[in-house]
């Protein structure tokens, strides 16, 4: 089973980005999972939207290529970043690889709300028609990590034994409806 996961967050030490690698790592075997870089993708630009830049273009073929998508997103300023709307404004447009591809939404962040606004903003916009994709339903997907700062240690590796109980049981339930 072939996943790509996005990080919604590009900088080089992100919680969410250690979270998909300690997945990866973890369920080696089980999925092949990659980790798509979206940092360099241009700015969403209707005019382009039909016939994207190059870059654009082999982004919607590599998603097109896998059998689900896995977002880990933080919350900034109580929804998604700017970066991870782009990724998906360019999916949603023109060729539109998202629609009914099954859809894992995990998050963490460092306050005490573990990214449960961006997650329910991300639920929504995943349903615009541009996108419909098919998205785990949150009682079998609840990864919302508070104060990852506390949960992973210098290596990037996921230690609070609780939270890796909430990852697997999610991602198992993932495997299985991607399966399903
Ligand atoms: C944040 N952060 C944050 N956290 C949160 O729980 N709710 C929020 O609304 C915000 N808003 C916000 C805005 C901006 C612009 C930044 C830079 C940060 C904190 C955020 O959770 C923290 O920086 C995470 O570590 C970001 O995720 P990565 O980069 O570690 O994956």
């Amino acid at each position: 089973m072939k996943v790509a996961a996005i990080a919604g967050s590009i900088r080089e030490d992100s919680y969410n980005n250690m979270l998909l690698e300690n997945i990866k790592e973890r369920f080696n075997g089980k999925f092949d999972l990659d980790i798509i870089k979206i940092d360099k993708l241009p700015l969403f630009n209707q005019a382009e939207e039909l016939d994207p830049p190059e870059i654009v273009k082999t982004f919607k073929n590599q998603i097109a290529d896998y059998d689900a998508v896995l977002i880990s997103t933080p919350e900034y300023n109580w929804s998604v970043p700017g970066v991870l709307k782009n990724s998906l404004d360019w999916l949603s447009r023109g060729e539109r690889p998202m629609i009914g591809k099954p859809v894992m939404i995990v998050g963490a962040s460092i306050s005490l709300m573990g990214t449960i606004r961006a997650q329910m903003d991300l639920r929504r916009i995943l349903s615009a028609p541009g996108l419909s994709a098919r998205v785990l339903e949150p009682a079998k997907s609840e990864v919302l990590i508070t104060q990852a700062h506390e949960k992973f240690d210098e290596n990037g590796k996921l230690t609070d034994e609780a939270t890796q109980d909430a990852v697997d049981r999610a991602v198992n339930n993932f495997h299985e409806m991607v399966s399903g």
